[in-house]
């Protein structure tokens, strides 16, 4: 055995070590500071990602980037078919095409929303102006009410992101291959306006952004906090729906997603002024489900951390209206609670679930206080929600994609949730034994 593999690395080794050289001289990696991949755009469509700005059954939005030369871009869209000649009967759609300007230089956002799509439709799109195409990509709307609906949930990205939170996503793509979407509860990024970062979270995820539409919350690392800015990425990069408060456009806004009202909040600025428009959005909701999603949690797992304000400002109406279920970050750490309202556990049905989650590498020393039933630390997950009729089932997986904690909720006829946590026997994970 060894001296075959000694033979097999003087064969390869000179090899290797040529066309290593050969790609890091022509630029196509260069490992400067932590972001490993050049940020520039060029003529060919890149940082594709699918996003949902209206009724997901009937639409789908997409997002990319080239540099300034493009100036008129356009999307192509066609009903799948398991031959190749899809593209005669494609539809052309001329893309709104900004400028933006970032630590990297300039670059131009174009954006289309696709309508008059079926309910669960699947769909093949591709990018792109003159000679530079992407690839065709291939999405699903949402379906109707009623039917089954499975979506991927993912706390804090922010760090290593090309290097360590790739195999996350990739492994919840893996995972739960049928997901309709997925929700990120905000930091995404490490430093607001970096925008190499931006390219590390594209590149991190590959085509699968290109595949299953994003949703996303900000956190206080997409802001510069001393203006209360958000990154000048933000808005250029998704296409989110402009229902939310004015001057919270695309970071604060809601969607109906079959069963589900789905309510993405901006903790990070404007918490009160957001708490009316909050409860109109739920007052005027009759779908068996509501989910919230925003970045500081309501209740804090990592040590020193508190979030009183938001406690005092939300939860109240997520206990008023019926809020099923919380989908938190910032903590850097895992942390489930049970069914809860503002005063307490809520012991008869109904309350609301919260999860503190983390899907990048930095990590933060847990706070495990008793409103936790399900903790984690030093610990990379994913998310999967599955809802079908009055049933959702919530299950976290590590990063190697064993089930970490699960529970179900189902819905009783007066509205109420009846709560089973489904979470497995193991000793929670933690940096060092307790
Ligand atoms: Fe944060």
């Amino acid at each position: 055995m060894t001296r075959r593999r000694a033979f097999r690395f003087g064969f390869y080794g000179p090899a290797l070590a040529a066309i290593l050289l050969l790609v890091v001289q022509g630029g196509a990696l260069s490992f400067q500071g932590s972001s490993p991949l050049p940020a520039a755009p060029g003529p060919y469509p890149d940082r594709i990602i699918l996003t949902w700005s209206a009724d997901p059954s009937t639409t789908m939005s997409v997002t990319w980037r080239t540099d300034t030369t493009v100036s008129e871009a356009f999307a192509e869209i066609a009903e799948a078919d398991d031959g190749p000649d899809f593209g005669k009967k494609a539809r052309r759609v001329q893309a709104t095409t900004e400028r933006y300007e970032t630590n990297t230089g300039p670059a131009h956002s174009h954006s289309v929303t696709f309508t008059g799509l079926r309910p669960g439709g699947i769909y093949l799109y591709r990018v792109g102006a003159g000679k530079h195409w992407s690839e065709w990509n291939q999405f699903r709307t949402a379906g109707r009410p009623g039917e089954p609906l499975t979506f991927l949930y993912l706390g804090d990205v922010q760090s290593e992101i090309y290097s360590l939170w790739s195999r996350v996503i990739r492994r919840a793509f893996a995972a739960a291959p049928d997901a309709r979407f997925i929700v990120y509860a905000g930091d995404l990024i490490n430093n607001n306006d970096r925008d190499e970062q931006w390219g590390e979270f594209h590149a991190g995820a590959g085509f699968i952004h290109r595949m299953l539409p994003v949703l996303a919350a900000p956190g206080n690392h997409e802001y510069s906090l001393s203006d209360r800015r958000i990154s000048v990425n933000w808005r250029p990069q998704f296409t989110f729906p402009m229902n939310g408060p004015t001057g919270l456009e695309e970071t604060c806004y809601y969607l109906d997603i079959q069963d589900v009202r789905l309510v993405v909040l901006n903790s990070v600025v404007h918490r009160s002024e957001q708490a009316g428009w909050l409860e109109k959005v739920l007052s005027g909701s009759s779908h068996r489900w509501k989910i919230a999603v925003f970045h500081h949690p309501i209740y804090s797992s990592a040590r020193g951390r508190d979030n009183k304000e938001l406690r005092e400002l939300w939860q109240p109406l997520f206990d008023k209206y019926g809020v099923d279920l919380v989908l938190q970050g910032h903590d850097h750490t895992y942390a489930r609670t049970g069914p809860r309202r503002f005063d307490g556990p809520a012991r008869d049905g109904g309350g609301t679930v919260y999860v503190n989650s983390v899907s990048g590498a930095k990590m933060y020393a847990l706070d495990p206080h008793d409103v936790f039933e399900r903790v984690a630390e030093d610990t990379q997950l994913f998310q999967v929600i599955r809802i079908e009729g009055d049933r959702l089932s919530f299950e976290a997986h590590t990063a190697t994609g064993t089930l970490y904690d699960a529970f179900q909720l189902r819905k009783r006829a007066d509205g109420k949730n009846e709560f089973r946590s489904l979470a497995p026997a193991s000793a929670p994970r933690r940096r060092k034994a307790a």
